[in-house]
């Protein structure tokens, strides 16, 4: 059984068979929009719909359908806006109610980071929080460093990696710039509490995976320049070659 496959069995049954329906969609490989964003993407979004008394079943479903245009090469236009169109028609065939459809068509319509309006109910502010929290900490920095293309993109600026001074951040060429122009920022954009305490442990693993690197690329400016004479004699006096 592959991931797109994978029953999610904290879903109610409507949703089963929801995904049943769409997960082929999902079954190319994408390390930043694949089957398994979206089922982490469902399973935070419902954690969070259970502690913020958000209607599971309308949390479900957008965070189900969400991406279901993400990758369709052919797509002009909004993907968000193209998955909420899909969501009417493909929730109205699995018989969920019109008041329920408007529903997730909202919070498909809004869950969008980039250009997406204000989250307009409890609904679709679960579902942009669950989304977003996909982009921080550890398995969000794996979808940032997966999402730069090895023939345009550079892993920092060269002089400034960790945006110190005042030039603008330029996150299409600089992996690092997707820190300082999106992820640190994310946590403070979320609406939930229970989402932004999730938040916090992914924002401090940022924070130090960010000063981790400082130290690689200080090791690297070391090599680079001087090395003082102390530690140059430490070496020899460590590799047997005496002072
Ligand atoms: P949305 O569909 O909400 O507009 P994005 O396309 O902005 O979402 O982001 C989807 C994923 O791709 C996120 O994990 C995000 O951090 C990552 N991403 C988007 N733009 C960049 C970029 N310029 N550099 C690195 N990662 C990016
Ligand atoms: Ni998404």
């Amino acid at each position: 059984m592959t991931l797109y496959q994978t029953p999610l069995p904290f879903l109610h049954p409507l949703l089963q068979a929801l995904w049943d329906r769409i997960s082929t969609v999902f079954q190319a490989p994408s390390v930043v929009h694949g089957a398994d964003h979206v089922y982490r993407v469902a399973a935070v979004a419902d954690r969070i719909a259970i502690v913020e008394g958000a209607n599971r079943l309308i949390v479900g479903a957008a965070a189900l359908l969400h991406d279901i245009c993400r990758n369709d090469s052919d797509l002009v236009g909004c993907h968000a806006l193209a998955a909420a169109e899909k969501a009417r028609v493909l929730l109205a065939e699995l018989a969920f109610a019109q008041d329920q459809i408007e529903c997730v068509v909202c919070a498909i319509e809004a869950h969008r980071f980039s250009s997406g309006p204000e989250a307009p109910s409890l609904e679709a502010q679960v579902l942009q929080d669950a989304d977003r929290l996909d982009a921080i900490g550890a398995i969000g920095m794996l979808r940032a460093f997966a999402f730069g293309d090895e023939l345009t993109h550079s892993a920092y600026h060269p002089s400034d990696p960790f945006h110190r001074t005042e030039r603008p951040l330029d996150d299409m060429r600089y992996a690092i710039d997707h820190f300082y122009r999106k992820l640190l920022q994310i946590i403070d954009t979320l609406h939930t509490v229970e989402g932004r305490r999730i938040a916090r442990r992914r924002q401090e693993f940022m924070e130090a995976y960010l000063d981790a690197l400082e130290h690689d690329l200080a090791d690297a400016q070391l090599a680079d320049t001087q090395v003082a004479d102390t530690q140059v004699a430490d070496v020899r006096e460590l590799v047997g070659l005496g002072g």
